[in-house]
């Protein structure tokens, strides 16, 4: 469903199951434009609704964006004010979206921070769509990945004070089930935008064997253009895990 007049993108024959984005360039995107960098911000949400129904549309199953990462408290108090502004009215004015679109909600990162207020409405957005499985949609908000992976070994740590878990034990997968989002499987393939080759910090643990593709197209100008030819890039690609291409050529064949 795609909202411009454009014709639908061809889909490539192989998707990822899982895609994550970090969504960046909104401010530079406003200041080539002349325009503030709230601006920026406002017409980010707009891409991130599009990308919400390209996905769909393309048949991924996660997707998991990073909207505000644990070090962007750094940034001018009125533009922490403004994002945290845009949350709490994009919950209200997308919700409905959402559910008619069978998107399940989820919001992953430390909620203490945030404003009683847009904690509850987090909360009732993601209790309104929790029966939908169509696409899970992650935001991540006041999330790193180094806080992820310390709050897991703190939870760890303090189920083997408790006696309910051996530190013998504790394997890989003990470890990644004690992660924010054990469910939903790894990335598959981790987009970001705005030109930085970086990781700014977000799925530390789950990326490490995600494809990584970098755009310098800004996240506001992020469209299904745009998200296919990360998809066709991912298609492209093999994945090999630690094995020779002979032998996934093997797998793939037989
Ligand atoms: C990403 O865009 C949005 C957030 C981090 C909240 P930026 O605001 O980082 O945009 P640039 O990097 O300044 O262009
Ligand atoms: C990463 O973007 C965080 C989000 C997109 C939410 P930043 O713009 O904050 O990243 P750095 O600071 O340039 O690495
Ligand atoms: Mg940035």
């Amino acid at each position: 469903m795609p909202t411009t007049g454009e014709p639908p993108t061809e889909v490539p024959e192989r998707i990822p199951r899982h895609v994550a984005i970090v969504m960046d360039g909104n401010g530079r995107w406003a200041q080539r434009a002349g325009l503030p960098r709230h601006a920026g911000h406002q017409a980010g949400a707009d891409a991130v609704r599009r990308t919400v129904e390209e996905a769909i549309r393309v048949g991924v199953r996660v997707l998991t964006l990073f909207a505000f990462s644990s070090e962007n408290w750094r940034r001018p108090k009125a533009e922490v004010a403004l994002l945290m502004d845009l949350f709490l009215r994009a919950l209200k004015r997308e919700l409905p979206l959402l559910r008619a679109n069978g998107v399940r909600l989820r919001i992953l990162g430390d909620r203490r921070a945030f404003s009683e207020k847009l904690s509850r409405r987090m909360a009732e957005a993601e209790a309104a769509t929790a029966g939908n499985d169509r696409l899970l949609l992650q935001v991540a908000a006041n999330y790193g990945g180094r806080w992820d992976i310390s709050e897991a070994a703190r939870k760890l740590a303090i189920a083997a004070r408790a006696g309910d878990l051996d530190p013998a034990q504790i394997d890989e997968s003990t470890f990644a089930a004690a992660l924010s989002f054990p469910d939903c499987g790894d990335p598959d393939l981790f987009i970001r935008t705005g030109g930085e080759r970086r990781l700014s910090n977000f799925l530390l643990w789950q990326s490490a064997y995600s494809e990584l593709y970098f755009t310098d197209t800004l996240w506001p100008d992020f469209d299904a253009a745009a998200f296919g030819e990360a998809l066709r890039d991912y298609a492209g690609r093999q994945r090999r895990f630690g094995r020779t291409a002979e032998q996934v050529d093997e797998v793939v064949g037989g």
